[in-house]
Parts: C-alpha cells; sequence; structure tokens
C-alpha cells in the first residue's frame, strides 16, 4: 500500500475538531498519520509522570476510521522542565552561546540526561503500544541534525577521536600528524587540550572541523540506535525509521545511516514554482533510494502549499500536489505524506500550509488532497516496486563537509552545485540516477561521475581505478582526489591517486571570481573554479579559450584498461555539461528506458520481480506533449491502444502488461 496521510497534532485541537478530523481523512483516503513528533510535554508534563490518556484516544479515533499510526517518539523537542531540571543538556553554540527552551531542538544530543530522558519516553511509548493494531511504523525523533559544542561534546568528541586514532600519548600523536598542528603551534601534548573547533580567532583547524562533523553525526546515531533498540525490544516486527532533511549542508552521513534504518525516510519542499521543482525532486528522491539501497523509501513529509523558511514563503502551485506526489512515487517512494494534517493556529509555523488550511475543507488545497487521495488507491500496485539505474554520481559527506570547511576555499564553492549540476545532466539525457559512496560498488553501473570529490581514501580510489580497467565509464570533475581522509593534501600535483588513471595532472588552481566565466574552445564556458592542468597520456577534448589559461587543456579523455576515463578541470555551462554526458553514456552505450520527449517531460519506469511494469510520465512544461505508450491508464482506468495526450502539469501512470 501506498502510505498517505500527514503529522497529526490533536494535542492542539478539541473534541469536534477531532470528529472532523476523522471524517475528513475518510473523505481523503488517509491511510496513515503521524502522532507524537512534538507531543513530549503532553506526554510526560512532569519528569517521570506520563498521560496516555489522549494518545490512547487518538489511537482508537485513527484506528476506527482505518488510519495507521506511525508513532513518533518527541525527543526533538524536550519540554520546559526538562531544561530546567538539567541545563547542562541545553545546546550551545559554537561562540559559546548557551541556548534556553522557548523553540524546539533544545537539547544536546551528547548530554547524558538528555540521552536517558529520550531513552526512557520512547521506552514508555513502546511498552504502551506495543501489540497495538494500528501501530505500522516507528518514526524515531524528527529531523535529526542539531548540532553543539558544549562540555558534553567536547567529552564525546574526544572519545570518539580516542577511538579513531588510539588512545594515549600514541594516538595523540597520530591525531596531531592528522590534523596537522605544526602549522600555527596547534600541536596537542595531552587530550584534554583537544576541543571541539569553536569559535576562535581566526580561520578553524579544517582537519579537526572534519572530524567534528564525522563525531556529530556518529554521536546522533548513537542516540537514534539507543531509542531505536529500547523500542524494537518490545515491538520487534515494527519497521523503525527517522525522516531525514536533506539538506544544503549535511548534518548526518545518509551512508551510515541508511544501514540503521529500516526504511528511509526524507522531508522534502522543493523552493522552485518552475519546471526546476522537478530537478529538485529527483535529486532528494535518487539520493533517499539510493540510500535506502535501492529499495522502496518514503516522503514523510512534504508540503501541500507554502512553506515558511527564513521570510521566503513559496506556494505550490495548483496541481501540483499530485505531480510532484507522483514525481516522488516514481522515483521509488511508496508514500506521499506531509507536514501536516491541520494547519496550526498558533505557533511558530502556523501559515506554514496543511492537507486542512485555516480556510478549512472547502478549498482548493483540501480538494487537492482529496483527489491525490483516491489517486494513489489507484496506484496501490505499484508499492513495493523498484527502479533500475546504469548512471550514478558519488555521493561523499566527508567532500560535503571539507569543501564547506569555511575559507579553506572560496564560499561560491558548493560541493551541491557540483553534485546537482551533474544529475541534471544525467535527468536532462532522460536516464535516471543512482548515487554511490565513493568507495561503493561501482559495478552495477555503465556509468560513474565522480562529482567534486575531495576527500579521497586509498581504497577509494583503488576502487576506481578497478571501476574503469574492467570497463567502467567515468567521468571526475575538478577539485576531486585534493586531499586524503586527514583533509591533508596528497602531494605532486591533483587529484593524486587518481592521476595515472586519468592521464592528467593539476598543477595548480585558479579560482574564478565570482561571476566570471571562462569560454572553451569547443564551446559552453566554466564558472566558478579552474585548474592548470597538463595531459599526461591522456586526450585533449577541450581547451580554455582565453584568460590566464588560454590554449590550456580543460577536458581530457582517456582509454585505461577496457573502460575511459574523463576529467573536467572547471564547473562546467548546463548546455556543455550536457553534451559531455550525452557522449560519456553513448560511450557507456546506455539509452534511456523511456525516450525522452523534452526538457520538462520525464518518462520513469518502476518494476516488479514479477514482470509488471509502470511507466510514469510527468508533464512539467507549459505544452501538451503526445506521449507513446501503451498498456492501462491507473488513473482514468482506461486501456491505452498507442498514446496519451499530457496536458501541462499532468501526470499518467501506465501499467505494461494492460491488464486492468
Ligand atoms: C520539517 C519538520 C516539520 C516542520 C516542517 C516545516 O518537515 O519536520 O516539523 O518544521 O519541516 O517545513
Amino acid at each position: 500500500m501506498l502510505l498517505f496521510g500527514g503529522d497529526y497534532n490533536p494535542e492542539q485541537w478539541d473534541a469536534p475538531t477531532w470528529a472532523e478530523d476523522v471524517a475528513l481523512m475518510r473523505e481523503a483516503r488517509v491511510n496513515a498519520a503521524t502522532v507524537g513528533v512534538f507531543s513530549w510535554s503532553c506526554i510526560e508534563p512532569r519528569e517521570g509522570s506520563y498521560r496516555f490518556d489522549w494518545l490512547d484516544a487518538t489511537f482508537e479515533r485513527l484506528h476506527n476510521a482505518g488510519v495507521a499510526v506511525i508513532l513518533a517518539t518527541p525527543t526533538a523537542s524536550p519540554p520546559p522542565w526538562f531544561s530546567l531540571a538539567h541545563p547542562d543538556a541545553l545546546p550551545v553554540r559554537a561562540d559559546g552561546t548557551r541556548l534556553v527552551h522557548g523553540s524546539r531542538d533544545t537539547y544536546c544530543a551528547a548530554a547524558p540526561s538528555y540521552r536517558q530522558a529520550a531513552a526512557r519516553v520512547a521506552t514508555k511509548l513502546a511498552e504502551r503500544y506495543a501489540g497495538h493494531p494500528a501501530l505500522v511504523l516507528w518514526h524515531v525523533h524528527n529531523e535529526y541534525g542539531t548540532m553543539c559544542w558544549c562540555d558534553h561534546a567536547a567529552t564525546g568528541f574526544r572519545t570518539w577521536l580516542q577511538q579513531r586514532y588510539g588512545p594515549a600519548q600514541q594516538g595523540l600523536d597520530e591525531l596531531n600528524e592528522a590534523w596537522g598542528t605544526a602549522f600555527w603551534s596547534q600541536r596537542y601534548g595531552d587530550w584534554e587540550e583537544v576541543l571541539p573547533p569553536r569559535a576562535t580567532q581566526w580561520l578553524a583547524n579544517p582537519s579537526q572541523t572534519l572530524d567534528f562533523r564525522r563525531f556529530w553525526s556518529s554521536e546522533l546515531l548513537r542516540a537514534f540506535v539507543e531509542q531505536r533498540d529500547a523500542i524494537r525490544a518490545h515491538t520487534p516486527a515494527i519497521p523503525v525509521t527517522t525522516n531525514f532533511m536533506l539538506s544544503d549542508t549535511p548534518v548526518l552521513d545518509l551512508w551510515e545511516w541508511g544501514r540503521e534504518v529500516d526504511v528511509v525516510a526524507i522531508d522534502h519542499y522543493p523552493n522552485s514554482r518552475g519546471s526546476s521543482a522537478y530537478d529538485q525532486i529527483a535529486l532528494a528522491a535518487d539520493m533517499a533510494r539510493s540510500i535506502n539501497q535501492g529499495r522502496p523509501w518514503l516522503v514523510m513529509e512534504q508540503a501541500a502549499s507554502t512553506t515558511v523558511e527564513d521570510h521566503a514563503v513559496v506556494h505550490r502551485p495548483p496541481g501540483r500536489t499530485l505531480l510532484d506526489s507522483l514525481a516522488y512515487i516514481a522515483h521509488g517512494s511508496d508514500s506521499a505524506l506531509f507536514f501536516q494534517w491541520r494547519a496550526s493556529r498558533a505557533g511558530a509555523e502556523m501559515y506554514h500550509s496543511a492537507m486542512v488550511p485555516h480556510a478549512g475543507p472547502d478549498t482548493r488545497i483540501f480538494r487537492e488532497i482529496r483527489s491525490l487521495g483516491h489517486a494513489l488507491e489507484d496506484l496501490n500496485e505499484v508499492s513495493g516496486s523498484t527502479t533500475d539505474a546504469e548512471v550514478a554520481i558519488v555521493l561523499d559527506f566527508d567532500s560535503w563537509w571539507a569543501i564547506e570547511a569555511r575559507r579553506v576555499l572560496p564560499a561560491r564553492v558548493q560541493y551541491l552545485d557540483g553534485v546537482r549540476a551533474d544529475h541534471r545532466a544525467v535527468t536532462f539525457a532522460g536516464h535516471l540516477c543512482d548515487f554511490v559512496p565513493a568507495d561503493g560498488d561501482f559495478s552495477r553501473y555503465k556509468l560513474v561521475i565522480v562529482s567534486n570529490t575531495y576527500v579521497l581514501s586509498d581504497e577509494a580510489a583503488h576502487g576506481m581505478h578497478q571501476y574503469v580497467r574492467n570497463g567502467g565509464c567515468m567521468i571526475v570533475t575538478c577539485l576531486s582526489g585534493v586531499v586524503d581522509s586527514s583533509n591533508t593534501v596528497r602531494l605532486g600535483g591533483y587529484p593524486a591517486l587518481l592521476r595515472s588513471l586519468l592521464g592528467v595532472r593539476v598543477e595548480e588552481f585558479h579560482p574564478l571570481a565570482r561571476g566570471e566565466l571562462v569560454p572553451l574552445c569547443g564551446g559552453g564556458y566554466g564558472s566558478v573554479w579552474s585548474e592548470r592542468l597538463e595531459a599526461h597520456g591522456a586526450d585533449v577534448l577541450d581547451r580554455y579559450e582565453t584568460g590566464d589559461l588560454a590554449g590550456g587543456p580543460a577536458i581530457t579523455g582517456r582509454a585505461a584498461g577496457s573502460g575511459y576515463a574523463w576529467y573536467v578541470s572547471t564547473r562546467l555551462s548546463d548546455e556543455r555539461n550536457n553534451l559531455l554526458v550525452l557522449d560519456a553514456l553513448a560511450a557507456a552505450g546506455i539509452t534511456p528506458a523511456l525516450a525522452k520527449l523534452g526538457p520538462a517531460v520525464h518518462g520513469l519506469l518502476r518494476r516488479k520481480g514479477s514482470g509488471h511494469s509502470w511507466q510514469f510520465w510527468l508533464n512539467y512544461g507549459d505544452t501538451t506533449v503526445d506521449v507513446p505508450t501503451r498498456g492501462y491508464d491507473l488513473l482514468l482506468h482506461r486501456p491505452v491502444p498507442a498514446r496519451v495526450e499530457l496536458l501541462p502539469g499532468a501526470a499518467v501512470v501506465v501499467r505494461q502488461d494492460g491488464a486492468p
């Protein structure tokens, strides 16, 4: 079944509203509601004293209405009593400011008192609702991602570092070496001297910063695992997840996290109203699916219309809720869930849209929600099916963190911009794109793009050599392979361990000024970054046309073993990158699973082992498109003999075997 529904907060409403809620949920075909996300102060109003009456009643009401419960642990929002009783568990910023309650996420995840209280409330919930027939999924916490630089964080960081580098003096010597503490007199003589990268006078140590990021991701993971295991002890058959937020600078290493959740769930809020909303959806969805190892995953939260963030209010245009929800599903999601069911009357997110708006059910938004619910009922047979991709992009959280450790590289060099551009080029060519870790298994792909993979371990570099020599095609883009896992430069020219594979040597970086474009002889231009590149065995495929690098190689290619590897020494303009990726796809011998019918029309395929497959066609453009397809239209309940007309903003789902 495809899950449809959203975060449900009955604690914000009264009894007549609860009755209307279940009636409207039925009407809209809602089949799942997430309860309890921010309910800690209602569940445990005083330390150690619990109230479940309202939650019991919510379970019963939802169950009687045929709505399954996704039960959240409320640990992203400790109640005020908690921060007064445990002031040491309040979060501290890098500049030493201790925050107080009054919002959400006011805790330090490394504080023992917080961890105990979180595990305790999770256990109480699991004891209470174990065996309840409405319970289908656990949603631990909410959007893990809050950081802290307090003394608890410092203690945890030292323990983590001792596990990485070894205890005692020898471990400290290793750490001094790995962090390059000979620079600026940073040598540590005692473990107690080692701190999180707090506010300091001038630039921080990039190796320390990268290790702190790694530590914090794993500290949050330990907090998640504690709750997960406490829950599993009572409900071993119920899957456990948490909702990831795919932000511009991630706090979590999602490859590590993906192994610990039973199913990957994401929250996603595209901020474009145009056709590029699809690029954002495809990127997030492809990441979620890949982190879930190709299995169906969940959209846990999306907005029915407006999101309110940083004073920028973005609404979803009419019709988009269905189109976007089908786009996530086409990319492997088995749900369309929302934040939230009913728009709050008060609180920081009072103007965030919801499935039931302030104006009530007689609204454009609720009508669209109801249509979506009915459409999803028609698509239930798709759930459990998977997708196939022959192209992958490397997604590397170390590189993301290291590139964005401020002021080592210019702020305009953003890791995700490089990944996004390459993902857009694969999408433009009509291919589904997976993501893969830098040291992952590339063998199932015919083309892998190593997109600004700045941190490269020996093992990952070795795997890349093997992949190409065994026949793989690989594009490596600028700023890859520059530093080792300690964030220390590899000497002799970049991209160091990949030089012999690519047949190139980067001698010098030429960062480009904001807005500066360097034309290439073969058309298009580079921006943001360029490099003085020498070909040592590679063919020069394009050169810089003007500027200090005029005449020098910009793009190279080289056959290695039975594969082929390109190197791109700048951030290419979209048109030029599209051409390069099309060339690489042709060289790799890959054609799209479904014909490409224009830049804003997207065709995707989901399959089930039994031989069933479903075509999803999504029109994000503003013209009607004639789609050649045959089978059975699941939304309009009719056979499709040869083609369908796809109106702007419309979607069609066609079962391939045709049988109704
Ligand atoms: C995420 C959070 C929700 C809410 C929305 C707002 O989905 O989990 O609690 O803050 O963002 O967009």
